[in-house]
C-alpha cells in the first residue's frame, strides 16, 4: 500500500457508520431533552488560547499540541479539546449577558500528539457540554446525569463514576505548598519533568505515567483531605443530588484531571469491562476560566465524553444493534440504461418518503438483488423494458417474496400499505 492513515488516526468506513449516525443521534435526543443548545466552534485557534485555558504545564499543551505557523506567521493549534473553544466562543459572541443558564453542546474532532494504544488517538472524537453561570452543586449533579443518561441511551449497563474535588483557590494554594513539601527531596525518584513540575505547578506530577513519579506520590497529601468547608460542602451536596437520583458513584481521592482549569468538582465515567483506557468521559467545575480568558466573572461546568472508545464498547457488548438496517428502504434495479429516466422520475417520488438506491451497473438481476439483500433494504424495484412501455414497475417485498407489477404512479401507496402492515406471509410469487 503507497498510502496509510496517518498513525493513530481512524476511518470511518461504511460498516461502522450506521453505529456512529446512532450514537449521534442519542447525543442529539438527550442534549436537547436536557436543554443544551448545539455549538460548533473552529477545529484550531490561536494556540495561546490553549496555553492559556489548558495550562502550559500540561502534557496535553506542553507535549501533545499539534502547533503551526501559518502564513501570516501567526501560532495556531488544532484543537485538544473542547472547552478552550467554548469558552472563547461565548466571551467574543456576547453570548453570557441574557442571565440564567447557558447549556451548550458541541461534537467533533480532537486532536493529541500521544502514544497510539488502544482507546487512545491522536484524531479522536469528542461530545461534550458546558454549562456557565451558575455556580452550585444542583448542576454538577445535573451533568454528571447527562452523562450517564446518554452512556445508558447508548445501551451501556455497567458503568463506575468517579468523583472528586481538586478545592478552590481558597484551599488549593495551600494545600499546593504541602505537596511541594512533600516532593521535595523525591527529586531522585522523580523524571526530569516532574522536578521541573515540582516547582512549577506539583499537581502535575499527578498527569505522569513514569514509576518512580508515581512511587514518589504514594505518600503525598491529597486534595480530597484538605478541602476547605465550602469545597467539601459542595461536594457532599453532589453526592447526596446523585444518591437521590440512584446514580451509583465512589469517591476517587486519586484522580487526575489532566488539565489545569478545574475548581471543586471533577468527575469521570468508566467502563470497568475497558483496558487502560477505560474512561469514556470526563469533566468537572472551572469558575474561572471564563474570566482568565477575558470575559466577566462567570462559574461553569462541564464534560466530555470519547466517542471512539464509546463506539468500541457498544460494539463489544452488542448494545445498539450493530447494523442499522434500513427496513424501509428501497433498491431500484434497472434491466437496461433505456430505463434510467423512468428510474429517475421513480427514485425522486419515492425519496419523499423513503431511502432509495439506484443500481445502473447494468448486472444481471440476481446479482442486483443479491446486492439489495446485502444492503438490507425491505424492497426492489425492477425495471425492464416491458416496465417501461408501460410506464409501470415490478415491487418486489425482499422480506416475504411477495411481488407485483403496478402503476408507476401507485408504488408509493402500496409500499406504503406494505410497511403498515406486517410483511405478507411468503407465498409462490411468480419467478422472474
Ligand atoms: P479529557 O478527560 O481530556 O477532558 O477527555 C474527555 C474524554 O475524551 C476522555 O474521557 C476520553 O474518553 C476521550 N479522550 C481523551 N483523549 C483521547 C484520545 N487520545 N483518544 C481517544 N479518546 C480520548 C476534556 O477534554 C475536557 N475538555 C472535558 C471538559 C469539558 N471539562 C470541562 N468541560
Amino acid at each position: 500500500m503507497k498510502y496509510q492513515r496517518p498513525r493513530g488516526t481512524n476511518d470511518l468506513t461504511p460498516d461502522r457508520s450506521p453505529l456512529w449516525r446512532r450514537l449521534r443521534h442519542v447525543y442529539e435526543e438527550v442534549v436537547t431533552q436536557f436543554g443544551y443548545a448545539e455549538v460548533d466552534p473552529p477545529i484550531f485557534e490561536a494556540t495561546e488560547l490553549f496555553a492559556r485555558a489548558v495550562g502550559e504545564d500540561t502534557d496535553v499543551v506542553s507535549k501533545e499540541m499539534y502547533s503551526f505557523t501559518d502564513r501570516k506567521g501567526r501560532s495556531l493549534s488544532l484543537r485538544p479539546e473542547g472547552t478552550a473553544g467554548v469558552v472563547r466562543m461565548v466571551i467574543e459572541n456576547g453570548l453570557l449577558g441574557g442571565g440564567g443558564i447557558l447549556r451548550l453542546a458541541y461534537w467533533g474532532p480532537m486532536f493529541r500528539y500521544d502514544r497510539p494504544q488502544a482507546g487512545r488517538y491522536r484524531q479522536f472524537h469528542q461530545f461534550g457540554v458546558e454549562a456557565l453561570g451558575e455556580g452550585g452543586p444542583a448542576l454538577d449533579a445535573e451533568l454528571i446525569e447527562l452523562l450517564v443518561a446518554t452512556l445508558r441511551a447508548a445501551g451501556l449497563g455497567e458503568l463506575r463514576v468517579d468523583l472528586g474535588s481538586v478545592g478552590d483557590r481558597c484551599c488549593r494554594p495551600a494545600y499546593v505548598e504541602r505537596l511541594r513539601e512533600a516532593l521535595t527531596g523525591m527529586d531522585d525518584r522523580l523524571c526530569p519533568t516532574c522536578r521541573e513540575r515540582r516547582v512549577t505547578n506539583p499537581l502535575r506530577v499527578f498527569d505522569c505515567k513514569e514509576t518512580g513519579c508515581h512511587e514518589a506520590l504514594k505518600h503525598a497529601p491529597r486534595m480530597l483531605d484538605h478541602l476547605c468547608d465550602d469545597c467539601r460542602a459542595h461536594l457532599e451536596r453532589v453526592e447526596a443530588l446523585l444518591a437521590d437520583q440512584a446514580i451509583p458513584f465512589r469517591r476517587d481521592r486519586d484522580m487526575v484531571r489532566g488539565l489545569d482549569y478545574y475548581t471543586r468538582t471533577v468527575f469521570e465515567v468508566h467502563d470497568p469491562g475497558l483496558g487502560a483506557q477505560s474512561a469514556l468521559g470526563g469533566g468537572g467545575r472551572y469558575d474561572h476560566l471564563v474570566e482568565d480568558c477575558g470575559g466577566p466573572p462567570t462559574p461553569a461546568v462541564g464534560f466530555s465524553a470519547g466517542i471512539e472508545r464509546l463506539l468500541g464498547v457498544v460494539e463489544q457488548e452488542g448494545a445498539l444493534a450493530a447494523s442499522e438496517r434500513r427496513s424501509y428502504g428501497a433498491y431500484l434495479s434497472l434491466m437496461t440504461p433505456a430505463a434510467e429516466p423512468h428510474a429517475a422520475r421513480i427514485a425522486a417520488r419515492l425519496r419523499r418518503a423513503i431511502p432509495v438506491e439506484v443500481d445502473f451497473t447494468g448486472r444481471s438481476l440476481k446479482a442486483q438483488l443479491k446486492t439489495a439483500n446485502q444492503r438490507g433494504v425491505r424492497f426492489a424495484i425492477i425495471l425492464g423494458p416491458d416496465e417501461i412501455d408501460a410506464r409501470s414497475a415490478t415491487l418486489k417485498d425482499l422480506d416475504s417474496g411477495v411481488q407485483k407489477t403496478l402503476p408507476e404512479s401507485d408504488l408509493l401507496e402500496l409500499i406504503q400499505a406494505w410497511l403498515a402492515s406486517e410483511p405478507p406471509a411468503p407465498r409462490a410469487a411468480p419467478g422472474r
